[in-house]
């Protein structure tokens, strides 16, 4: 049920696979002096999450714990990790930090500014705002530098229990995604703003050249063409009266 696999060096994607929904969710570890895992999942994935974590580092040595936007699947078991990583750290956008985080982690959280870089040891990690990206006012996206790896949280988004990485173009399983999930209640999850296009586009500036997905195969390749295309598909999609 649970899948490791190294996407890049140092860079570990663990997937858990839920058939009832048919989706994959995807937890992104970072092997580094500051170990860091981005995504800490559903409090009911924690006891296989651990497990896979404990197979690749001392799980009570993690330092920072990252997501984009406050919802389960990003940081609902955030507390179990701080509980056994007593150094470990709460990281995500300062409006996250504000609005939610501090109340309901059992420690603050490091809210992370524009500009601002976390650095595991060898990684160099900068937070990027996303406000309403995929949702969420307080989401944010973070992307490695070193390595130009973007860890884009529910962008991309496909079902299936698909391979942990692709080279073949994500938008087509995107688009039938994100289609596919406006026919049923979750309609309306990504709102189309006048900022989307204008953060997807300064998201493809970056030029990544991996694409860790949550949900989904990851993507090795150019990032920047991905975005750009995403933002047509997004507004062909969420753009509607
Ligand atoms: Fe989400
Ligand atoms: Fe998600």
């Amino acid at each position: 049920m649970t899948a490791i696999n190294e996407i890049a060096p140092d860079l570990f994607r663990i997937s858990v696979y839920v058939p009832a929904f048919d989706m994959q969710f995807n937890h992104f570890l970072v092997r580094d002096e500051e170990p860091l895992l981005f995504h800490a999942g559903f409090k009911g994935m924690f006891p296989v999450l651990r497990e896979a974590v404990a197979s690749l580092i001392d799980a009570t040595t993690l330092r920072h714990v990252g997501w984009s936007h406050f919802e389960s699947d990003e940081c609902g078991a955030l507390n179990h990790w701080l509980e056994l990583a007593p150094q470990a750290q709460p990281v995500c956008t300062l409006v996250g930090k504000l609005v939610s985080v501090d109340d309901f982690s059992i420690r603050p959280a490091r809210g992370m500014t524009a500009d601002e870089v976390l650095t595991t040891g060898k990684y160099r990690y900068r937070f990027y705002r996303s406000p309403h990206l995929p949702h969420g006012w307080d989401a944010g996206v973070l992307f490695e530098e070193t390595r130009k790896t973007l860890f884009c949280s529910d962008l991309f988004h496909h079902f299936g229990d698909v391979a942990p990485v692709t080279s073949s173009d994500l938008i087509e399983p995107s688009r039938q995604a994100m289609a596919r999930l406006q026919q049923g209640p979750l309609e309306g999850y990504i709102p189309y703003t006048r900022q989307s296009e204008g953060v997807l586009r300064s998201l493809a500036e970056l030029k990544p050249e991996t694409l860790a997905v949550m949900h989904g195969s990851s993507y090795i390749g150019k990032g920047e063409k991905l975005l750009t295309e995403l933002a047509g598909v997004i507004k062909d999609v969420f753009d509607r009266p």
